[in-house]
């Protein structure tokens, strides 16, 4: 089936698959649709049918509240009955060149590991090696559970063959349901991606800020990783704040402490404690340091008169990404481009 894109810049034209979502067989093509979720809440790829018929996977997606006029519908959600022409308001263009295609894909859960009372963390053996940029994610869909969920990489390598993620338990959701109450060790999931564009890549050269709410920290790991492997912070700051209720809720210290050990000269990296003092034999704990308060309010204290030559990059859950964007916006004075986020919608 033919898709026809008609956007604000140019036209496009795509194939996809019966029951192959529209964002996704774009995205596929190299076509770089607007997107952010690509699971049905952000309502940033909407876009306007002009001709032809599609299905709609989610008729009760928040994203959907976005929609105002008629033939209005979200690309992530939907599919195509036969041919369709579709309007989309933003200008659209085509991936980079060497830019990491995403796919459809699948692989087998292992090793889950519980790394606190509602947080655990897993690998997917791929079927297929795949390469993704750090801080990208993946969209995967569960046995049993309908739609796909998104979850960032927390590993990154070139041709990976499996792949790292850690997710916050959510009361009720289906993906967290099944994976913390099922036995998920070796059963397969489908995956789309990678996906996002709150990317790192070493060419950036300038120092860089990461605040990550509770499991936003999946992504920076990614970010982190790729950054040491590169020796970036031989030569460029890096400041973590990873933002989480109690001490009980903290998880990767020793995996930060060992990135802090590597570049103690650049790279500083600070828990924020929101619901409680941190402990005193926590502080300097493995060359980390702790404060108390919300993320994005002991970003701001540490980081005073310290933005220059400064990309942001920031994920968790919206209000804590919404109020970090404020912070960075109103007082670092960093251009939006300089500010990369993924709400953990
Ligand atoms: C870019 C991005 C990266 C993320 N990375 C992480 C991460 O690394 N770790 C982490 O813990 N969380 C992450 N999240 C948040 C995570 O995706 C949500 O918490 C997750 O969707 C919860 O899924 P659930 O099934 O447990 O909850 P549910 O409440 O069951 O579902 C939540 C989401 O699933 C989808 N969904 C639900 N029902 C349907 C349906 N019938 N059809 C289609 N779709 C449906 C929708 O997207 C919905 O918002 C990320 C989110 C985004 C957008
Ligand atoms: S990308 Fe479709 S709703 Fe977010």
């Amino acid at each position: 089936m033919k898709i026809q894109v008609n956007a604000r810049n140019r036209a496009y034209q795509f194939d996809v698959a019966e029951g192959q979502r529209i964002l996704y067989g774009g995205l596929a093509d190299g076509i770089h649709l607007p997107y952010e979720c690509g699971s049905g809440t952000c309502g940033t790829c909407k876009a306007r049918v002009t001709a032809g018929q599609i299905d709609d996977l989610w008729p009760e997606a928040p994203g959907r509240k976005y929609l105002k006029q008629s033939g209005e519908f979200l690309m992530c959600q939907c599919t195509a009955r036969g041919d369709v022409s579709l309007e989309v308001t933003n200008f659209v263009y085509n991936m980079d060149p060497g830019a990491c295609l995403p796919v459809a894909g699948r692989g087998g859960v292992c090793k889950p590991r519980m790394l606190t009372h509602d947080v655990i963390a897993f690998t997917i053996e791929l079927a297929a090696p795949c390469d993704f940029d750090a801080g990208q994610f993946m969209a995967v869909q569960v046995p049993g559970v309908t739609g796909y969920r998104g979850y960032s990489m927390v590993n990154f390598e070139p041709g990976a063959k499996s792949l790292e993620f850690l997710v916050k338990k959510k009361p009720g959701g289906g993906a967290s349901e099944w994976l913390f109450n099922s036995k998920v060790d070796g059963q397969t999931v489908e995956l789309f991606g990678p996906l996002g564009s709150a990317t790192f890549f070493p060419s950036l050269a300038k120092n860089l800020l990461l605040i990550a709410g509770g499991s936003g920290i999946a992504g920076m790991m990614s970010i982190l990783s790729r950054a040491c492997q590169e020796h970036y912070f031989d030569q460029y700051g890096g400041h973590v704040f990873f933002g989480v209720r109690t001490m009980k809720d903290t998880f990767f210290l020793e995996e930060l402490s060992k990135y802090r050990g590597e570049f103690p000269q650049k790279l500083s990296v600070t828990i924020a404690l929101s619901d409680e003092d941190p402990p005193t034999d926590a502080k300097g704990h493995a060359g980390l340091d702790f404060d108390r308060g919300l993320v994005h309010e002991v970003a701001a204290r540490h980081m005073k008169g310290k933005y220059q030559n400064m990309r942001a990059y920031l994920a968790g859950p919206p209000p804590a990404v919404d109020a970090a964007i404020r912070v960075l916006l109103l007082e670092a004075r960093l251009t939006a481009d300089n500010i990369r986020y993924d709400k953990f919608s």
